[in-house]
Protein backbone atom coordinates (compact mmCIF):
# COMPACT_ATOMS: atom_id res chain seq x y z
CA UNK A 1 0.00 0.00 0.00
CA UNK A 2 1.23 3.43 -1.28
CA UNK A 3 0.28 6.79 -0.38
CA UNK A 4 1.50 9.84 -1.81
CA UNK A 5 0.76 13.39 -0.30
CA UNK A 6 2.48 16.44 0.06
CA UNK A 7 2.46 16.89 4.11
CA UNK A 8 2.95 14.21 6.24
CA UNK A 9 1.99 14.82 10.46
CA UNK A 10 1.94 11.93 12.73
CA UNK A 11 -0.55 12.46 15.56
CA UNK A 12 -3.81 14.14 15.99
CA UNK A 13 -2.93 16.03 19.48
CA UNK A 14 -2.53 19.56 19.42
CA UNK A 15 0.80 19.98 17.77
CA UNK A 16 -0.28 18.31 15.19
CA UNK A 17 -3.54 19.67 14.44
CA UNK A 18 -2.39 22.93 14.50
CA UNK A 19 0.22 22.26 11.85
CA UNK A 20 -2.54 20.84 9.56
CA UNK A 21 -4.85 24.17 10.43
CA UNK A 22 -2.00 25.72 7.90
CA UNK A 23 -0.65 23.29 5.81
CA UNK A 24 -3.68 22.78 4.20
CA UNK A 25 -3.73 26.08 2.24
CA UNK A 26 -0.19 24.84 0.69
CA UNK A 27 -1.14 21.29 -0.11
CA UNK A 28 -2.24 17.81 0.64
CA UNK A 29 -1.39 16.74 4.22
CA UNK A 30 -2.06 13.51 5.23
CA UNK A 31 -2.57 13.14 9.37
CA UNK A 32 -1.09 9.34 10.78
CA UNK A 33 -2.56 8.66 14.15
CA UNK A 34 -2.26 5.37 15.83
CA UNK A 35 -4.74 5.38 17.79
CA UNK A 36 -8.83 4.10 16.35
CA UNK A 37 -10.25 7.54 17.97
CA UNK A 38 -8.09 10.41 16.87
CA UNK A 39 -8.79 12.49 19.67
CA UNK A 40 -7.06 9.61 22.06
CA UNK A 41 -4.37 11.88 23.02
CA UNK A 42 -2.31 13.57 25.76
CA UNK A 43 -4.14 16.75 24.55
CA UNK A 44 -7.58 15.43 25.32
CA UNK A 45 -6.81 14.79 28.67
CA UNK A 46 -5.28 17.97 29.61
CA UNK A 47 -6.73 19.60 32.26
CA UNK A 48 -5.49 22.85 34.06
CA UNK A 49 -5.41 24.86 31.19
CA UNK A 50 -2.72 26.70 29.04
CA UNK A 51 -0.43 29.23 30.18
CA UNK A 52 -0.25 32.51 27.92
CA UNK A 53 0.31 36.30 29.06
CA UNK A 54 -2.84 37.23 28.67
CA UNK A 55 -3.66 38.97 32.07
CA UNK A 56 -3.83 42.42 32.91
CA UNK A 57 -1.10 42.00 35.52
CA UNK A 58 1.20 39.93 33.40
CA UNK A 59 3.49 40.25 30.33
CA UNK A 60 5.78 38.10 27.87
CA UNK A 61 9.10 38.96 29.71
CA UNK A 62 7.50 37.97 33.26
CA UNK A 63 5.66 34.66 31.81
CA UNK A 64 9.87 34.25 30.35
CA UNK A 65 11.11 34.72 33.57
CA UNK A 66 9.02 32.09 35.47
CA UNK A 67 9.88 29.91 32.43
CA UNK A 68 13.29 30.29 32.63
CA UNK A 69 13.68 29.59 36.58
CA UNK A 70 11.10 26.08 35.89
CA UNK A 71 13.63 25.22 33.23
CA UNK A 72 16.78 24.88 36.36
CA UNK A 73 19.49 27.04 34.30
CA UNK A 74 19.14 24.59 30.47
CA UNK A 75 15.84 26.64 28.63
CA UNK A 76 17.08 27.56 25.52
CA UNK A 77 16.26 31.27 25.98
CA UNK A 78 15.91 32.05 22.00
CA UNK A 79 13.00 29.12 22.30
CA UNK A 80 11.43 30.58 25.49
CA UNK A 81 11.06 34.42 24.11
CA UNK A 82 9.85 32.40 20.95
CA UNK A 83 7.16 30.81 23.08
CA UNK A 84 5.84 33.61 25.63
CA UNK A 85 5.81 36.29 22.55
CA UNK A 86 3.95 34.28 19.78
CA UNK A 87 2.12 32.28 22.74
CA UNK A 88 -0.70 35.41 23.29
CA UNK A 89 -1.38 35.38 19.28
CA UNK A 90 -2.08 31.87 18.92
CA UNK A 91 -4.41 31.57 21.88
CA UNK A 92 -6.35 34.34 20.57
CA UNK A 93 -6.42 32.91 17.78
CA UNK A 94 -7.90 29.69 19.06
CA UNK A 95 -10.80 31.56 20.43
CA UNK A 96 -11.76 32.96 17.14
CA UNK A 97 -11.47 29.22 16.49
CA UNK A 98 -14.31 28.51 18.60
CA UNK A 99 -12.11 27.60 21.81
CA UNK A 100 -14.44 28.50 24.93
CA UNK A 101 -12.47 29.31 27.92
CA UNK A 102 -14.01 30.12 31.10
CA UNK A 103 -14.45 33.57 31.87
CA UNK A 104 -15.07 35.83 34.98
CA UNK A 105 -19.03 37.28 35.73
CA UNK A 106 -17.91 40.56 33.77
CA UNK A 107 -17.00 38.49 30.67
CA UNK A 108 -13.13 38.67 31.30
CA UNK A 109 -10.84 35.66 31.33
CA UNK A 110 -10.47 33.93 34.13
CA UNK A 111 -6.73 33.25 34.37
CA UNK A 112 -5.89 30.46 36.60
CA UNK A 113 -3.06 29.69 39.09
CA UNK A 114 -0.72 26.85 39.03
CA UNK A 115 2.68 26.22 40.91
CA UNK A 116 5.55 28.77 40.18
CA UNK A 117 3.49 31.09 38.30
CA UNK A 118 3.72 34.56 39.94
CA UNK A 119 0.89 35.69 38.28
CA UNK A 120 -2.64 33.88 37.61
CA UNK A 121 -2.08 32.88 34.14
CA UNK A 122 -3.59 29.77 33.50
CA UNK A 123 -6.47 29.82 30.91
CA UNK A 124 -9.00 26.49 30.81
CA UNK A 125 -12.53 25.46 30.38
CA UNK A 126 -12.92 24.21 34.01
CA UNK A 127 -10.62 21.10 34.25
CA UNK A 128 -11.06 19.56 30.84
CA UNK A 129 -9.05 22.28 29.05
CA UNK A 130 -6.92 19.90 26.59
CA UNK A 131 -10.85 18.22 25.32
CA UNK A 132 -12.22 21.73 24.75
CA UNK A 133 -9.26 22.98 22.63
CA UNK A 134 -9.01 19.52 20.76
CA UNK A 135 -12.70 19.17 20.00
CA UNK A 136 -12.62 22.91 17.93
CA UNK A 137 -9.37 22.31 16.42
CA UNK A 138 -10.32 19.00 15.37
CA UNK A 139 -13.53 20.91 13.92
CA UNK A 140 -11.63 23.33 11.99
CA UNK A 141 -9.13 20.61 10.75
CA UNK A 142 -11.18 17.90 9.85
CA UNK A 143 -13.12 20.37 7.67
CA UNK A 144 -10.54 21.16 5.10
CA UNK A 145 -10.92 19.47 2.22
CA UNK A 146 -6.69 18.92 1.52
CA UNK A 147 -6.31 17.03 4.90
CA UNK A 148 -7.00 13.42 5.36
CA UNK A 149 -6.64 11.43 8.20
CA UNK A 150 -5.93 7.43 8.50
CA UNK A 151 -6.71 6.65 12.73
CA UNK A 152 -5.69 3.22 13.37
CA UNK A 153 -2.13 3.75 11.51
CA UNK A 154 0.59 3.29 13.70
CA UNK A 155 4.13 4.87 12.12
CA UNK A 156 7.02 2.51 12.42
CA UNK A 157 9.91 3.84 10.35
CA UNK A 158 10.92 7.33 9.61
CA UNK A 159 11.74 6.90 5.22
CA UNK A 160 15.39 8.39 4.59
CA UNK A 161 17.10 8.56 0.95
CA UNK A 162 20.52 10.01 0.61
CA UNK A 163 20.08 11.44 4.17
CA UNK A 164 16.79 13.09 3.41
CA UNK A 165 13.48 12.17 5.12
CA UNK A 166 10.69 11.34 2.75
CA UNK A 167 7.87 9.84 4.64
CA UNK A 168 7.42 6.96 6.49
CA UNK A 169 5.82 3.32 7.11
CA UNK A 170 2.84 2.33 9.05
CA UNK A 171 0.91 -0.34 10.11
CA UNK A 172 -2.52 -0.77 9.54
CA UNK A 173 -4.99 -3.11 10.26
CA UNK A 174 -2.11 -5.91 10.25
CA UNK A 175 -0.45 -4.89 7.06
CA UNK A 176 2.09 -2.34 6.55
CA UNK A 177 2.00 0.88 4.22
CA UNK A 178 4.16 3.69 2.91
CA UNK A 179 3.72 7.33 2.54
CA UNK A 180 6.19 9.14 0.94
CA UNK A 181 5.59 12.68 1.43
CA UNK A 182 8.09 15.81 0.72
CA UNK A 183 8.07 17.09 4.49
CA UNK A 184 7.09 14.68 7.61
CA UNK A 185 6.14 15.95 11.05
CA UNK A 186 6.58 13.99 14.15
CA UNK A 187 3.38 15.25 16.75
CA UNK A 188 3.67 12.06 18.67
CA UNK A 189 3.16 13.32 21.96
CA UNK A 190 5.15 12.13 25.18
CA UNK A 191 6.45 8.94 26.82
CA UNK A 192 4.92 8.68 30.45
CA UNK A 193 4.30 4.66 29.49
CA UNK A 194 7.67 4.00 29.67
CA UNK A 195 7.27 4.12 33.47
CA UNK A 196 5.26 2.40 35.73
CA UNK A 197 3.13 4.42 37.49
CA UNK A 198 1.92 7.86 34.77
CA UNK A 199 -0.98 10.03 34.00
CA UNK A 200 -0.26 9.47 30.59
CA UNK A 201 -2.83 7.63 28.78
CA UNK A 202 -1.46 4.10 26.74
CA UNK A 203 -0.81 6.02 23.48
CA UNK A 204 2.04 8.05 24.86
CA UNK A 205 4.65 5.60 24.35
CA UNK A 206 7.54 7.56 22.82
CA UNK A 207 7.08 7.17 19.67
CA UNK A 208 8.62 10.55 17.91
CA UNK A 209 11.68 9.71 19.65
CA UNK A 210 12.55 6.20 18.65
CA UNK A 211 11.29 6.92 15.26
CA UNK A 212 13.68 9.92 15.04
CA UNK A 213 16.72 7.98 16.52
CA UNK A 214 16.47 5.14 14.38
CA UNK A 215 16.38 7.83 11.14
CA UNK A 216 19.99 8.85 12.68
CA UNK A 217 18.57 12.38 14.15
CA UNK A 218 19.66 13.84 17.59
CA UNK A 219 17.77 13.70 20.34
CA UNK A 220 18.21 15.43 23.71
CA UNK A 221 17.97 16.21 26.90
CA UNK A 222 15.72 12.73 27.50
CA UNK A 223 17.00 12.41 31.15
CA UNK A 224 14.39 15.10 32.55
CA UNK A 225 11.07 13.80 33.22
CA UNK A 226 8.51 15.62 34.94
CA UNK A 227 6.54 13.76 37.88
CA UNK A 228 3.44 15.17 38.74
CA UNK A 229 3.15 15.63 42.43
CA UNK A 230 -0.55 14.46 42.14
CA UNK A 231 -2.34 11.61 40.69
CA UNK A 232 -5.23 9.18 42.12
CA UNK A 233 -3.87 6.62 44.49
CA UNK A 234 -6.35 4.26 44.78
CA UNK A 235 -5.45 0.66 44.21
CA UNK A 236 -6.95 -1.10 41.51
CA UNK A 237 -8.10 2.58 40.19
CA UNK A 238 -6.01 4.31 36.93
CA UNK A 239 -3.92 7.00 37.90
CA UNK A 240 -6.10 9.76 36.94
CA UNK A 241 -4.39 13.00 37.17
CA UNK A 242 -5.60 15.46 39.75
CA UNK A 243 -4.50 18.77 38.26
CA UNK A 244 -2.27 21.51 40.04
CA UNK A 245 -4.91 23.69 39.33
CA UNK A 246 -6.52 22.13 42.54
CA UNK A 247 -3.39 23.34 44.61
CA UNK A 248 -3.70 26.78 42.73
CA UNK A 249 -7.04 26.61 44.37
CA UNK A 250 -6.10 26.18 47.72
CA UNK A 251 -5.86 22.64 47.88
CA UNK A 252 -3.77 21.16 50.68
CA UNK A 253 -1.31 18.64 50.80
CA UNK A 254 -1.96 16.12 54.33
CA UNK A 255 0.25 13.26 55.69
CA UNK A 256 -1.98 10.74 57.74
CA UNK A 257 -1.95 12.56 60.55
CA UNK A 258 -3.76 15.23 58.73
CA UNK A 259 -1.00 17.55 59.16
CA UNK A 260 0.08 20.61 56.20
CA UNK A 261 4.04 19.01 55.68
CA UNK A 262 5.46 20.98 52.84
CA UNK A 263 6.58 23.43 53.86
CA UNK A 264 8.98 21.55 56.24
CA UNK A 265 10.08 20.48 53.07
CA UNK A 266 9.96 23.57 50.52
CA UNK A 267 9.17 27.27 51.55
CA UNK A 268 6.45 27.78 48.55
CA UNK A 269 4.54 25.02 50.10
CA UNK A 270 2.19 23.20 48.21
CA UNK A 271 2.71 25.52 45.37
CA UNK A 272 6.65 24.64 44.88
CA UNK A 273 7.99 23.51 41.49
CA UNK A 274 6.73 20.12 40.58
CA UNK A 275 10.01 18.02 40.80
CA UNK A 276 10.23 19.64 44.60
CA UNK A 277 6.62 18.82 45.15
CA UNK A 278 6.71 15.24 44.12
CA UNK A 279 9.80 14.48 46.12
CA UNK A 280 8.89 16.18 49.05
CA UNK A 281 5.65 13.93 48.97
CA UNK A 282 7.89 10.72 48.36
CA UNK A 283 10.04 11.68 51.58
CA UNK A 284 7.26 12.79 53.60
CA UNK A 285 5.76 8.92 52.72
CA UNK A 286 8.53 7.28 53.20
CA UNK A 287 9.00 9.05 57.07
CA UNK A 288 5.45 8.40 57.87
CA UNK A 289 5.05 5.16 56.38
CA UNK A 290 1.72 6.00 55.29
CA UNK A 291 -0.40 7.39 52.48
CA UNK A 292 0.13 11.19 51.80
CA UNK A 293 -3.61 13.24 50.46
CA UNK A 294 -5.13 15.95 48.83
CA UNK A 295 -7.63 17.93 50.82
CA UNK A 296 -10.03 20.54 49.42
CA UNK A 297 -12.43 20.29 53.02
CA UNK A 298 -11.68 23.77 54.24
CA UNK A 299 -13.24 25.25 50.61
CA UNK A 300 -16.47 25.89 49.63
CA UNK A 301 -17.80 22.11 48.68
CA UNK A 302 -20.33 23.51 45.59
CA UNK A 303 -17.56 25.71 44.51
CA UNK A 304 -15.09 23.10 44.20
CA UNK A 305 -18.16 20.45 42.27
CA UNK A 306 -18.62 23.47 39.48
CA UNK A 307 -14.73 24.33 38.98
CA UNK A 308 -13.69 20.64 39.19
CA UNK A 309 -16.44 18.33 37.80
CA UNK A 310 -14.67 16.19 36.04
CA UNK A 311 -12.34 15.53 38.93
CA UNK A 312 -14.98 15.28 41.27
CA UNK A 313 -16.56 12.28 38.86
CA UNK A 314 -13.09 10.71 39.11
CA UNK A 315 -12.86 10.45 42.97
CA UNK A 316 -16.42 9.49 42.94
CA UNK A 317 -15.88 6.82 40.59
CA UNK A 318 -13.19 5.67 43.34
CA UNK A 319 -15.58 6.37 46.26
CA UNK A 320 -14.24 9.81 47.33
CA UNK A 321 -16.07 12.97 47.55
CA UNK A 322 -13.60 15.88 45.81
CA UNK A 323 -14.93 18.02 48.28
CA UNK A 324 -15.36 16.45 51.85
CA UNK A 325 -12.90 13.61 51.30
CA UNK A 326 -8.95 13.32 51.86
CA UNK A 327 -7.78 12.24 48.57
CA UNK A 328 -4.99 9.64 48.14
CA UNK A 329 -2.11 10.81 46.19
CA UNK A 330 1.11 9.92 44.92
CA UNK A 331 3.53 11.33 42.54
CA UNK A 332 3.66 9.60 38.54
CA UNK A 333 5.34 10.29 34.99
CA UNK A 334 3.62 13.15 33.33
CA UNK A 335 5.86 15.01 30.83
CA UNK A 336 9.03 14.50 28.90
CA UNK A 337 11.25 17.68 28.44
CA UNK A 338 13.58 16.06 26.39
CA UNK A 339 12.73 14.70 22.83
CA UNK A 340 13.52 15.05 19.18
CA UNK A 341 16.30 17.76 18.96
CA UNK A 342 14.67 20.91 16.89
CA UNK A 343 15.90 24.32 16.15
CA UNK A 344 13.28 27.25 16.45
CA UNK A 345 11.32 26.07 13.46
CA UNK A 346 10.82 22.70 13.96
CA UNK A 347 13.47 21.18 12.04
CA UNK A 348 15.48 17.90 13.43
CA UNK A 349 18.89 17.49 12.55
CA UNK A 350 17.43 15.59 9.53
CA UNK A 351 16.49 17.08 6.52
CA UNK A 352 12.40 16.86 6.26
CA UNK A 353 11.56 15.75 9.42
CA UNK A 354 10.42 17.85 11.76
CA UNK A 355 9.15 17.59 15.58
CA UNK A 356 6.92 19.81 17.57
CA UNK A 357 5.04 19.16 20.77
CA UNK A 358 6.10 16.84 23.48
CA UNK A 359 8.15 14.40 21.20
CA UNK A 360 10.40 17.79 20.50
CA UNK A 361 12.84 19.02 22.68
CA UNK A 362 12.61 22.88 21.78
CA UNK A 363 14.68 23.69 24.39
CA UNK A 364 11.46 26.05 25.82
CA UNK A 365 11.41 23.75 29.27
CA UNK A 366 14.69 23.18 29.81
CA UNK A 367 15.23 20.54 33.07
CA UNK A 368 11.87 21.47 33.68
CA UNK A 369 8.29 22.24 32.76
CA UNK A 370 6.16 25.41 33.93
CA UNK A 371 3.08 24.16 34.51
CA UNK A 372 0.66 24.64 31.44
CA UNK A 373 3.25 25.39 28.80
CA UNK A 374 3.08 22.51 27.48
CA UNK A 375 -0.06 22.74 25.43
CA UNK A 376 1.10 26.37 24.45
CA UNK A 377 4.48 24.76 23.29
CA UNK A 378 2.07 22.30 21.07
CA UNK A 379 0.11 25.50 19.54
CA UNK A 380 3.04 27.61 18.67
CA UNK A 381 5.86 25.18 17.69
CA UNK A 382 2.97 22.92 15.40
CA UNK A 383 2.46 26.57 13.92
CA UNK A 384 5.98 27.39 13.35
CA UNK A 385 6.25 23.50 12.08
CA UNK A 386 3.63 24.43 9.06
CA UNK A 387 5.95 27.24 7.99
CA UNK A 388 8.94 25.52 8.11
CA UNK A 389 7.84 22.19 5.94
CA UNK A 390 6.44 24.60 3.14
CA UNK A 391 10.33 25.55 2.67
CA UNK A 392 12.45 22.75 0.83
CA UNK A 393 14.80 21.06 2.79
CA UNK A 394 18.22 22.10 3.30
CA UNK A 395 21.18 19.26 3.29
CA UNK A 396 22.81 19.31 6.81
CA UNK A 397 19.73 20.55 8.77
CA UNK A 398 19.90 21.53 12.20
CA UNK A 399 23.44 22.33 13.58
CA UNK A 400 23.60 22.72 17.62
CA UNK A 401 26.50 22.86 19.61
CA UNK A 402 26.11 20.56 22.03
CA UNK A 403 27.32 17.98 23.98
CA UNK A 404 26.94 14.20 22.31
CA UNK A 405 26.60 10.86 24.82
CA UNK A 406 29.54 8.76 25.36
CA UNK A 407 29.25 5.19 22.83
CA UNK A 408 27.51 2.20 24.57
CA UNK A 409 29.23 -0.29 26.59
CA UNK A 410 28.50 -3.58 24.53
CA UNK A 411 25.97 -5.94 25.98
CA UNK A 412 25.03 -9.84 26.48
CA UNK A 413 21.68 -11.21 24.24
CA UNK A 414 18.66 -10.88 26.07
CA UNK A 415 15.06 -12.08 25.41
CA UNK A 416 12.15 -9.05 24.29
CA UNK A 417 11.32 -7.50 27.55
CA UNK A 418 8.57 -8.10 29.21
CA UNK A 419 6.62 -4.57 29.15
CA UNK A 420 5.33 -4.49 32.84
CA UNK A 421 8.98 -5.97 33.97
CA UNK A 422 10.48 -2.86 31.79
CA UNK A 423 8.20 0.00 33.31
CA UNK A 424 8.35 -1.37 37.00
CA UNK A 425 12.57 -1.10 36.07
CA UNK A 426 12.17 2.47 34.98
CA UNK A 427 9.75 3.49 37.92
CA UNK A 428 11.99 2.48 40.69
CA UNK A 429 15.87 2.96 38.93
CA UNK A 430 15.32 5.33 36.78
CA UNK A 431 12.34 7.51 38.58
CA UNK A 432 11.85 10.01 40.96
CA UNK A 433 15.17 9.75 42.57
CA UNK A 434 18.08 8.17 40.58
CA UNK A 435 21.98 7.43 41.92
CA UNK A 436 24.63 5.51 40.34
CA UNK A 437 24.54 1.58 41.74
CA UNK A 438 21.01 1.29 40.06
CA UNK A 439 21.54 3.23 36.86
CA UNK A 440 24.83 1.15 36.62
CA UNK A 441 22.54 -1.79 36.81
CA UNK A 442 19.33 -0.74 34.61
CA UNK A 443 21.25 0.59 31.62
CA UNK A 444 22.65 -2.61 30.06
CA UNK A 445 19.39 -4.77 30.73
CA UNK A 446 17.34 -1.83 29.44
CA UNK A 447 19.94 -2.10 26.17
CA UNK A 448 19.58 -5.58 25.70
CA UNK A 449 15.89 -5.32 26.10
CA UNK A 450 16.26 -2.64 22.89
CA UNK A 451 17.77 -4.82 20.75
CA UNK A 452 16.13 -8.01 21.54
CA UNK A 453 12.75 -5.99 20.50
CA UNK A 454 14.30 -4.45 17.50
CA UNK A 455 15.55 -7.70 15.97
CA UNK A 456 12.43 -9.69 16.92
CA UNK A 457 10.04 -6.59 15.39
CA UNK A 458 12.44 -7.14 12.39
CA UNK A 459 11.24 -10.51 12.00
CA UNK A 460 7.14 -9.53 12.23
CA UNK A 461 7.63 -6.15 11.51
CA UNK A 462 3.41 -5.44 11.58
CA UNK A 463 2.94 -6.85 14.92
CA UNK A 464 1.93 -3.65 16.59
CA UNK A 465 2.81 -4.90 19.94
CA UNK A 466 6.66 -5.78 19.47
CA UNK A 467 6.71 -2.08 17.69
CA UNK A 468 5.24 -0.88 20.85
CA UNK A 469 8.31 -2.66 22.99
CA UNK A 470 10.73 -1.47 20.50
CA UNK A 471 9.74 2.31 21.38
CA UNK A 472 9.76 1.67 25.07
CA UNK A 473 12.84 -0.13 25.51
CA UNK A 474 14.26 2.55 23.26
CA UNK A 475 13.10 5.52 25.08
CA UNK A 476 13.62 3.80 28.83
CA UNK A 477 17.55 2.80 27.49
CA UNK A 478 18.11 6.36 26.48
CA UNK A 479 16.65 8.50 29.64
CA UNK A 480 18.19 5.76 31.25
CA UNK A 481 21.98 6.23 30.20
CA UNK A 482 21.01 9.73 30.34
CA UNK A 483 20.18 9.99 34.29
CA UNK A 484 23.65 7.59 34.51
CA UNK A 485 25.62 9.86 33.14
CA UNK A 486 24.33 13.13 34.64
CA UNK A 487 26.03 13.38 37.38
CA UNK A 488 24.26 16.70 39.35
CA UNK A 489 20.31 16.75 40.20
CA UNK A 490 18.54 19.79 38.32
CA UNK A 491 15.07 20.07 37.24
CA UNK A 492 13.27 16.71 37.04
CA UNK A 493 16.42 14.94 37.12
CA UNK A 494 17.24 14.16 40.81
CA UNK A 495 20.58 11.94 42.16
CA UNK A 496 20.88 10.82 45.55
CA UNK A 497 24.38 10.96 44.99
CA UNK A 498 24.85 14.17 43.35
CA UNK A 499 22.24 15.92 44.91
CA UNK A 500 23.01 19.40 44.17
CA UNK A 501 22.77 21.54 40.83
CA UNK A 502 26.73 21.62 39.57
CA UNK A 503 27.07 24.43 36.63
CA UNK A 504 30.17 24.36 36.34
CA UNK A 505 30.40 20.17 34.95
CA UNK A 506 26.41 20.13 33.92
CA UNK A 507 25.26 23.33 32.26
CA UNK A 508 24.84 21.15 29.24
CA UNK A 509 22.69 19.36 27.17
CA UNK A 510 22.98 15.15 26.59
CA UNK A 511 22.94 14.63 23.09
CA UNK A 512 22.59 11.19 21.48
CA UNK A 513 23.15 10.95 17.48
CA UNK A 514 20.52 7.85 16.58
CA UNK A 515 21.53 4.81 15.12
CA UNK A 516 21.22 4.53 11.52
CA UNK A 517 20.51 1.12 9.87
CA UNK A 518 20.99 0.08 6.93
CA UNK A 519 18.72 1.25 4.06
CA UNK A 520 15.79 -0.68 2.29
CA UNK A 521 16.59 -1.26 -1.17
CA UNK A 522 14.01 1.20 -3.55
CA UNK A 523 11.26 -0.57 -4.61
P1 LIG B 1 -0.47 14.39 21.95
O1 LIG B 1 -1.59 15.26 22.25
O2 LIG B 1 -0.13 13.34 22.92
O3 LIG B 1 -0.78 13.68 20.56
C1 LIG B 1 0.09 12.65 20.09
C2 LIG B 1 -0.55 12.00 18.90
O4 LIG B 1 0.40 11.17 18.24
C3 LIG B 1 -1.72 11.08 19.24
O5 LIG B 1 -2.68 11.27 18.24
C4 LIG B 1 -1.12 9.68 19.13
O6 LIG B 1 -2.05 8.68 18.82
C5 LIG B 1 -0.19 9.91 17.96
N1 LIG B 1 0.89 8.94 17.83
C6 LIG B 1 1.86 8.64 18.71
N2 LIG B 1 2.71 7.75 18.19
C7 LIG B 1 2.27 7.48 16.94
C8 LIG B 1 2.71 6.63 15.89
N3 LIG B 1 3.78 5.83 16.01
N4 LIG B 1 2.00 6.60 14.74
C9 LIG B 1 0.87 7.34 14.59
N5 LIG B 1 0.41 8.17 15.55
C10 LIG B 1 1.11 8.24 16.70
N6 LIG B 1 -0.16 20.41 29.46
C11 LIG B 1 -0.56 21.69 29.62
O7 LIG B 1 0.04 22.61 29.05
N7 LIG B 1 -1.63 21.97 30.41
C12 LIG B 1 -2.34 21.02 31.07
O8 LIG B 1 -3.29 21.31 31.75
C13 LIG B 1 -1.92 19.67 30.93
N8 LIG B 1 -2.56 18.68 31.59
C14 LIG B 1 -2.20 17.39 31.33
C15 LIG B 1 -2.94 16.36 31.92
C16 LIG B 1 -2.65 15.04 31.63
C17 LIG B 1 -3.44 13.94 32.28
C18 LIG B 1 -1.60 14.74 30.73
C19 LIG B 1 -1.27 13.32 30.39
C20 LIG B 1 -0.85 15.76 30.16
C21 LIG B 1 -1.15 17.08 30.46
N9 LIG B 1 -0.43 18.13 29.88
C22 LIG B 1 -0.83 19.41 30.08
C23 LIG B 1 0.60 17.85 28.89
C24 LIG B 1 0.01 18.07 27.49
O9 LIG B 1 -1.30 17.56 27.48
C25 LIG B 1 0.82 17.37 26.42
O10 LIG B 1 2.18 17.59 26.59
C26 LIG B 1 0.40 17.89 25.04
O11 LIG B 1 -0.99 17.79 24.90
C27 LIG B 1 1.10 17.09 23.97
O12 LIG B 1 0.53 17.44 22.73
P2 LIG B 1 1.12 16.77 21.42
O13 LIG B 1 0.33 17.30 20.27
O14 LIG B 1 2.58 16.93 21.39
O15 LIG B 1 0.87 15.20 21.63
C1 LIG C 1 -2.25 19.83 35.64
O1 LIG C 1 -3.39 20.21 35.38
O2 LIG C 1 -1.79 19.72 36.78
C2 LIG C 1 -1.36 19.50 34.51
C3 LIG C 1 -0.85 20.76 33.95
C4 LIG C 1 0.36 20.50 33.12
O3 LIG C 1 0.81 19.38 32.97
O4 LIG C 1 0.88 21.50 32.64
Amino acid sequence: MQVATDFLIIGSGIAGLRAAADLAALGDVLILTKADEPAETNTGYAQGGIAVALGPDDSPALHAADTLAAGDGLCDEAAVSVLVGEGPRYVRELSEWGVRFDGEADGALAFGREAAHSVRRVLHARDATGREIARALWARVSALPRVRFRAGARAIEVIVRDGVACGARFIEHGRIGEVRARATLLATGGAGQVFLETSNPPIATGDGVTLAWYAGARVADLEFVQFHPTVLAVEGRPRFLLSEALRGEDAHLLNAAGERFMTRYEPAGELAARDLVSRAIAREARRTGAPIYLSMAHLDAAWVHDRFPNIAAACRAAGLDLARDRIPVSPAAHYAMGGVETDLWARTSVPGLFAAGEAACTGVHGANRLASNSLLEGLVFGARAAIAMATPPQAGGLTHGRVDAAALRPVAATDVPDERALRTLMWHDVGLVRERAALDAAVPVLEGWRRAARAAWRLAEADPALWRLVSLSTVGALVARGALRREESRGGHYRADFPRRDDVHWQIHIVERGHVEAEAPEQ
